[in-house]
């Protein structure tokens, strides 16, 4: 007869449903009985999504059943109350006092996310709205050099105040670490790390909150999925096929927590010669678009592949704070017009 342990060893193999994560660590097996006869495993989750149920309780069927032959393997889904499992987390409230919260997420890395994440909460706040902009990038918080920010925030004995720039509001994990000191983020502590960004932040009066998702589908997302409820997600990518692909990952993790997808932003779409004003088409062009489609989601909008776009990065100085009327500029304003009528309906 195996142990406990040896079973919740096991249960290690299975990954939430459309994440890397494992169910073991995320939180999801609330018990393990094992007898002569039989394993029951206690799964609690807060989707009703008949997929993810299925998926689950099919993925312990095999894996325990390989495992232990000789035994009944019983997989038992409980599912919590949305209502119930958006009260839990009972420190949440300062989140709660946010209008809107979107995450701006891609599959893969240096797809140019934080980019748009910036200009969008630039954008925004030109268009009246009250922005936060929460910087969750494990792997490399950059929102603070792309907005020239190099102050720390202060602290009013209760709460960190987020630093003001161009209108946004920000914090970010870059100013919980020291950024010559690289640190291994475990996933206990990024999740504690991103709970503290969202409870021990002034966030007060906020319209909406962005938050700049690491690349991928693990601890973060989680985290983030099941601690805040989601009023939305927009993903980030380029038109090359490798990148599309991850995005549509993506898309189909924060639907698999009923998150709803915004749509798709291509960056890097074409490119325009600032000397001859002719395009190019530089990682090929149309497949967002076609994916867009074949997945049930919009396309919202295009961003060129641009040497201002950089440069307003590296300095500190997002183009649309720099130069609002280019034409750069207002690719990134047309897409936040779009997600402001999407949230308010005007
Ligand atoms: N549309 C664009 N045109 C030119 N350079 C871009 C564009 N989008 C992003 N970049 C550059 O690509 C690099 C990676 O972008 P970044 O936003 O840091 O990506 P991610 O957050 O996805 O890792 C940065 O140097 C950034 O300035
Ligand atoms: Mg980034």
């Amino acid at each position: 007869m195996p142990t406990q342990q040896e079973v919740s060893e096991k249960l290690k193999q299975i990954n939430y449903p459309g994440f890397s994560r494992d169910i073991v660590s995320f939180g999801i097996v609330n018990d393990v009985v094992v007898s002569d006869t039989k394993i029951t495993v206690v799964l609690v989750l807060k989707t009703q999504d008949a997929k993810v149920v299925d998926a689950l309780t099919r993925d312990v069927q095999k894996v325990l059943g390989e495992a232990y032959p000789g035994l009944t393997i019983e997989p038992r889904v409980t599912i919590q109350e949305a209502r119930q499992a958006q009260q839990a987390p009972q420190q949440m409230s300062y989140l709660n006092n946010v209008k809107y919260k979107i995450a701006v997420a891609s599959g893969k890395g240096g797809v140019g996310k934080s980019t748009v994440a910036v200009n969008l909460a630039v954008a925004l706040a030109k268009q009246g709205m009250k922005v936060g902009l929460l910087d969750a990038d494990i792997y490399g918080p950059s929102i603070p050099l792309m907005l020239g920010v190099d102050e720390q925030p202060a602290f009013d004995g209760k709460r960190l105040i987020p630093i003001e720039k161009y209108g946004v509001k920000l914090m970010s994990l870059g100013f919980l670490v020291d950024s010559n000191d690289p640190v291994i983020w475990r996933g206990a502590l990024v999740t504690r790390a991103l709970q503290q960004l969202m409870t021990d932040v002034d966030w007060d009066g906020l319209d909406v909150i962005l938050f700049d998702m690491p690349p991928g589908t693990g601890d973060a997302q989680l985290t983030l999925s099941q601690s805040v409820s989601l009023d939305g997600a927009v993903i980030v990518s380029t038109p090359q096929d490798v990148a599309l692909l991850d995005a549509v990952k993506g898309v189909q993790m924060f639907r698999k927590v009923n998150v709803p997808i915004m749509g798709i932003i291509e960056n890097m779409s074409y490119f325009v010669c600032p000397h001859c004003g002719g395009r190019t088409d530089i990682f090929a062009h149309g497949g967002v678009d076609r994916e867009c489609k074949r997945i049930g989601t919009d396309l919202l909008g295009e961003i060129p592949l641009d040497a201002e776009i950089r440069i307003g990065g590296d300095k500190g100085e997002p183009v649309v704070a720099a130069n609002e009327k280019a034409p750069q500029s207002q690719a990134f304003m047309d897409i936040a017009a779009r997600i402001k009528s999407n949230l308010t309906g005007q």
